[in-house]
């Protein structure tokens, strides 16, 4: 074809963004990680990732809007190496809906969606290899591999599955500012918001217990507690002007997600996600555009597109 795509199938998936109900900070590890334990909930707000042939001479990620290296293509090429897998050059398109550098997991989100999309573009679906290599791309890549709320513990690489909990709508506050995460994480060493790993085992033990069933209502004390936030406020001012608008919009509660500096306001119950949606529309104007979401379904399917 024009284009260097051959006519083959081509094949697409959703890749769901992310916030974090909480996100407990712990020690620094001698790797440079921090210990942490963060409830994680994927959103209906998703990136579009697609695969096809291509008659290039290596790999290709194309994700329009998105400078520099793509966690996407590191995804691609290392389950080449481990799978062992020779099949031609493929093509991986991202069309972005998340943020970027947000705080929002759209980055490890993408990369989660091209491991399980090359994965199934070769006819080698096999789960065990995606969850190995997952912790290798990043933190958030393995809450994201395989949808659905999520408990995340040590660094982000011990992924507990949690039922859904109580519905509730999200308004998304994006900044124009980028954060970088490792420098976040330093930020908030230096203000002394890490914790102990006894208050960490503690917490993780009371968000298990709280997550028995369908509908869990979430720690009211643990909901929005972010220790990330207060080091992201101090290095990115909109941060605290976001908290306000999101307040002023008439949120329950507001916080920031992951190492921000997007910032999310909860609207708990039934008519929450209304009442979120009424929140992002009366702040039309606002630069960059306010969003309303809910929870994402459980798991992203792969299709055949044209
Ligand atoms: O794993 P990922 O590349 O997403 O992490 C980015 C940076 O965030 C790390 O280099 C580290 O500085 C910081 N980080 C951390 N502890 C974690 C996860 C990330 O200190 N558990």
């Amino acid at each position: 074809m024009a284009d260097g795509t051959t006519p083959d199938r081509r094949l697409a998936t959703r890749a769901f963004g992310k916030l974090n109900l909480c996100l407990i900070l712990g020690p620094l590890r001698e790797d440079g990680y921090h210990e942490l334990v963060s409830a994680v909930l994927p959103l209906d707000l998703a990136d579009t990732v697609t695969i096809e042939a291509w008659t290039g001479d290596s790999d290709q990620v194309v994700c329009p809007g998105v400078e520099g290296d793509n966690l996407a293509s590191k995804a691609i090429a290392s389950w080449r190496s481990l799978s062992g897998w020779d099949g031609a050059p493929v093509r991986v398109t991202i069309k972005k809906r998340i943020p970027v550098a947000a705080g929002m997991g759209g980055g490890s989100a993408d990369a989660a969606a091209a491991l399980r999309l090359v994965a199934a573009f070769a006819g080698r679906e096999d789960d065990a290899l995606l969850t190995e290599i997952a912790p290798t791309l990043g933190a958030d890549v393995p809450p994201l591999l395989h949808g659905g709320p999520t408990l995340v513990r040590g660094t982000g690489t011990e992924v507990l599955q949690l039922p859904t909990p109580q519905t509730a709508g999200y308004l998304i506050l994006p900044s124009n500012a980028g954060l970088s995460t490792p420098v976040v994480f330093r930020q908030a060493g230096e203000m002394g918001l890490r914790r102990s790993q006894a208050d960490l085992d503690l917490i993780s033990e009371s968000l298990q217990a709280a997550a028995k069933d369908e509908g869990w209502g979430f720690p009211p004390e643990l909901l929005g507690v972010n220790d990330l936030g207060p080091a992201a406020a101090v290095l990115e001012p909109s941060v605290s002007e976001a908290l306000s608008e999101a307040r002023e919009a008439g949120a329950d509660q507001a916080f920031v997600t992951g190492s921000g500096p997007t910032v999310i306001g909860y609207f708990h119950g039934n008519e929450g996600p209304m009442r979120a949606a009424a929140a992002a529309e009366a702040l039309g104007g606002r630069v960059p555009g306010a969003i309303a979401c809910t929870a994402s379904p459980r798991s992203a399917t792969i299709e055949e597109v044209q």
